[in-house]
């Protein structure tokens, strides 16, 4: 008597015939591998842009288990504001343009500006402002994992890096709740 396993044999020998099993990233650097990939694919994200000159435009991109990737467009001028991400870490990667963070911690103030390719990964309770202070649109792309379900606002004029320490205590205390 056959059986579908004598037919089509032992199904454990025929695992190099299978497709892939998609992997999906867990760790920081595979999550920044992830974004270089996407960043790479041109023709996959550049035909989405929209630029809007009401608000910051953005559009999910891709979920998987436990992250979800954003695409936003920045014109001239337009800012994040100060923000951490709650309990989510994240990965930023500048697609297009070039983006200006400002980034406190409770040693200090950090700036920098974010050419095309520039990555920068972030852990819960990271405080930044991003900006385009260009006279050209920019794009970036944003991994968050977990997804982002909540980001704080800081108040810029009153942000010190003495008075964060206090804000960032608060933030991981409510994120954590
Ligand atoms: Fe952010």
């Amino acid at each position: 008597m056959n059986s579908d396993v004598s037919i089509a044999g032992d199904p454990l020998d025929l695992l190099h015939l299978l497709p892939p099993v998609p992997r999906h990233p867990v760790t920081v650097a595979e999550f920044a591998g992830l974004a270089r990939a996407i960043a790479a694919d041109r023709a996959r994200w550049a035909p989405l842009v929209r630029y809007d000159a009401a608000t910051r435009w953005y559009a999910r991109l891709q979920t998987g288990p436990g992250y979800e990737v954003w695409l936003l467009s920045w014109l001239p001028g337009q800012t994040s504001g100060l923000h951490d991400h709650g309990r989510s870490s994240g990965v930023l990667t500048v697609l297009d343009g070039t983006l200006h963070e400002r980034a406190l911690t409770a040693r200090g103030e950090t700036r920098r500006a974010l050419s095309p390719g520039r990555q920068r990964a972030f852990g819960p309770g990271y405080v930044h402002e991003v900006a385009n202070e260009s006279l050209e649109g920019a794009v970036s792309l944003h991994v968050y994992f977990p997804g982002l379900t909540e980001m704080t606002p800081y108040d810029r004029s009153a942000c010190t890096p003495g008075a964060l320490a206090g804000q960032e205590s608060g933030a991981r205390s409510h994120a954590q709740a």
